[in-house]
């Protein structure tokens, strides 16, 4: 612990400047934001920066990896494998701080971010505590301010001409040891100091949230009117969601810099933007209240739930950007006083300092693949046979995951299901259907043609718990492909179940997918294949009408069946209801939900269904786990 004299607060950022690039709190017009020091525009008269530090450790706008095609071979390279310059950001507050950890957390722990990984590897940080609160600043109530208690590598709490310097990391050593003489040793005396400018007027804030029960509040609110009022009111203008500290959604753009060049790119997005949750063919599982609704219970219910800590800092810039004057303070509080009388969400702990120093796999690069066969399953759907150019992946995969994610280099990349089984270790099929950009573009490609590939991915079907049961598998149009992978491990591991039954869906015969193996597999011992279509056909004996008309005359063990279903959400359901009558156990049923994606590895945000992320807390889900989700899917 060190005393800093104010009179050389300069005199040791003149100091640091030798060692690092350092960044502090500069006046620019009206506003003050953290950049690069200058004397002239120093200042330490602020409640906090304009714009939340986040973008010093995700920027705005980043790139992924190049990919360059030089006589038909496709070399990748990830850019910024350079270490960034060290840069020291001066003068960050508490809320913001926490911001930081929560990033950390997010993107450092599963499936860590070695983008952001390098960015904070290189960023040292000194943070200075709150003496004064702005008109929007609730950090008290949300428990992140307003002094720092963890995170930082070396902390400032202002005194009365002096600062108490405090340091945490070996980082904050560093930072001491580069400041020679300027600090001089503080004895524990200074610690009732700095406790006293704490007591002063941290319960004088002008706001605040009542976190108790929050999680029963919004609950109970989540059809609370006032979601449709506030869609009128939001213009989508994402101001929100760009200021927030918490808010790490980012989008995953392809950009060409010629017909065989061209970079992958990721920048922020917003969930307070209509595309965001599109998927192909215009479906929008998030109308424009869920939208609204979906951001404000984001942070003070769905990332708690998932990662054990709050969402909000309680910066309160949000509030101060909000052209429409969209609160989040006012709307917590009203859903408090109406609906404020459940249970206390057990207090739960962040966890902080995660370690920056492990390198680690560039996660978003894909692997380059070959198409070595296509056939054509309909006129929309086609079959695409891939081995992967090195073929050491082949010697190495793990089967396991539900998706894989397939680049077309220089148009992006989809998540696409595994249909094939543990057997097909050397050769991979996928079925894609032409729906929009990148699917367009994948059925353009030609045998011998390069992709790329980024997996397996997300939590696939529970094949130990269906052991021993009879199954049911359906599978409607194109969704017959993510259920396939169960009809083929169980094939060939046939004395682990009872019977099977495989119904496949579609408008005509001419729609279906995978008819030869639907033929073959009806020829075996104990499996019996069924069809229901929209339209008659001469070809099968087929069922004209819904699936669920079948099921009735299966004769099934219904309590000993799983059953494994893909299909559209309304589909999902109906044939679930009717399993549930016939007997079933909702748990017994399992089905696999699409959503927008984009990253795959629970970053980017698009595919988050309230606290689940569907790329890697699913896509497989049984029913009653389904019906947990808000109806967002
Ligand atoms: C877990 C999972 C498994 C899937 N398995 C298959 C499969 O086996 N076969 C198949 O044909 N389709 C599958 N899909 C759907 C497929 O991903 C979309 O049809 C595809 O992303 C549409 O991309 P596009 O560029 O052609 O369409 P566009 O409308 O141009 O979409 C632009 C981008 O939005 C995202 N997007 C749009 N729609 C979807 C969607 N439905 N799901 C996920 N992201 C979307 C993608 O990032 C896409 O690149 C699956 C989706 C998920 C989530
Ligand atoms: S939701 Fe608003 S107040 Fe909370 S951290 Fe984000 S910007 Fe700050
Ligand atoms: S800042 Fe306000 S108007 Fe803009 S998207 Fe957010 S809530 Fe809507
Ligand atoms: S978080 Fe990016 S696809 Fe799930």
């Amino acid at each position: 612990m060190y005393i800093l004299r104010k009179k050389n607060l300069t005199d040791i950022l003149d100091k640091w400047s030798k060692a690092f690039e350092v960044y502090t709190p500069q006046y620019e017009d009206d506003q003050v934001m953290l950049l690069p020091y200058e004397k002239s525009g120093f200042t330490t008269d602020y409640i906090n920066f304009a714009f939340p530090v986040k973008e010093y450790f995700f920027k705005e706008r980043e790139r992924l990896f190049d990919w360059s095609e030089e006589s038909g071979n496709i070399g990748i390279s990830q850019p910024g494998n350079v270490p960034e310059t060290k840069r020291l950001l001066f003068g960050v507050r508490a809320c913001d701080l926490y911001g930081i950890n929560y990033m950390d957390k997010f993107y450092l722990d599963d499936f860590r971010d070695n983008i952001y990984e390098k960015s904070r590897r290189e960023k040292w940080i000194a943070a200075v505590n709150c003496t004064a609160y702005g008109e929007t600043c609730f950090c008290n109530s949300m428990g992140t301010g307003p002094f720092a208690d963890k995170g930082y590598d070396v902390l400032l709490t202002p005194l009365e001409d002096s600062y108490l310097v405090e340091a945490a990391t070996e980082k904050g050593i560093e930072l001491v040891e580069l400041a020679g003489g300027l600090l001089e040793a503080a004895d524990a005396v200074m610690l009732d100091e700095k406790q006293k400018v704490y007591d002063s007027f941290k319960d004088t804030f002008k706001i605040s949230i009542n976190t108790e029960n929050i999680h029963k509040v919004y609950e109970a609110g989540f059809n609370d009117e006032i979601w449709d009022s506030l869609e009128k009111d939001c213009i989508r203008c994402t101001g929100c969601t760009n200021v927030c500290p918490t808010c790490t959604c980012f989008n995953v753009i392809d950009e060409n810099e010629s017909g065989s060049a061209g970079k992958r790119m990721r920048c922020w997005d917003s969930c307070q933007s209509d595309a965001f949750t599109r998927n192909a063919g215009e479906h929008n599982p998030r109308n424009s209240v869920s939208r609204v609704r979906y951001r404000i219970f984001d942070k003070f219910k769905y990332i708690e739930e998932k990662f054990g800590f709050k969402g909000c800092t309680g910066c309160g810039r949000c509030i101060g950007v909000c052209p429409v004057s969209i609160n989040v303070v006012k709307i917590s509080n009203y859903l408090t006083k109406k609906y404020g009388n459940g249970v206390t969400p057990g207090e739960k702990q962040m966890e902080y300092n995660h370690d920056h120093g492990q390198r680690c796999e560039d996660v978003y690069v894909p692997q380059v693949a070959v198409i070595t066969e296509i056939v054509e399953e309909t006129p929309k759907i086609k079959r695409f046979f891939l081995s992967y150019e090195d073929k050491s992946m082949h010697d190495n995969f793990e089967f396991r995951g539900q998706f894989f994610e397939i680049t077309v280099f220089g148009v992006g990349e989809i998540a696409i299901s595994i249909p094939f089984s543990a057997s097909s270790k050397y050769e991979f099929d996928f079925c894609v259907k032409k729906a929009g950009k990148v699917t367009s573009a994948l059925h353009e490609l030609k045998v011998g043609d390069k992709v790329g590939l980024r997996g397996p991915f997300g939590k696939g079907f529970p094949y130990e718990e269906f052991k021993g049961k009879d199954i049911i598998v359906v599978g409607s149009g194109v969704g017959i492909a993510p259920v396939r992978t169960m009809i083929v491990q169980a094939l060939e591991n046939r004395s682990d179940f009872g019977k099977i039954v495989v119904i496949g869906s579609a408008m005509s015969y001419e729609d279906l997918v995978y008819k030869e193996d639907l033929i073959k597999w009806s020829s075996l011992d104990g499996v019996k294949v069924l069809y229901a279509l929209s339209n008659p056909t001469t070809k099968v004996d087929a069922h004209v009408g819904y699936i669920n008309d079948l099921l009735p005359d299966l004769g099934l063990n219904w309590e000993k069946t799983a059953a494994i279903i893909c299909a559209s959400p309304r589909r999902i359901k109906a044939v679930s209801k009717d399993l549930l009558k016939l007997g079933m156990s909702g748990k017994s049923i399992y089905t696999s939900l699409e959503t927008h994606m984009r990253c795959g590895i629970g970053k980017c945000g698009h595919c988050k269904v309230g606290s689940k992320y569907m790329c890697i807390d699913g896509p497989v889900f049984n029913y009653e786990e389904m019906l947990e989700l808000p109806p967002e899917f």
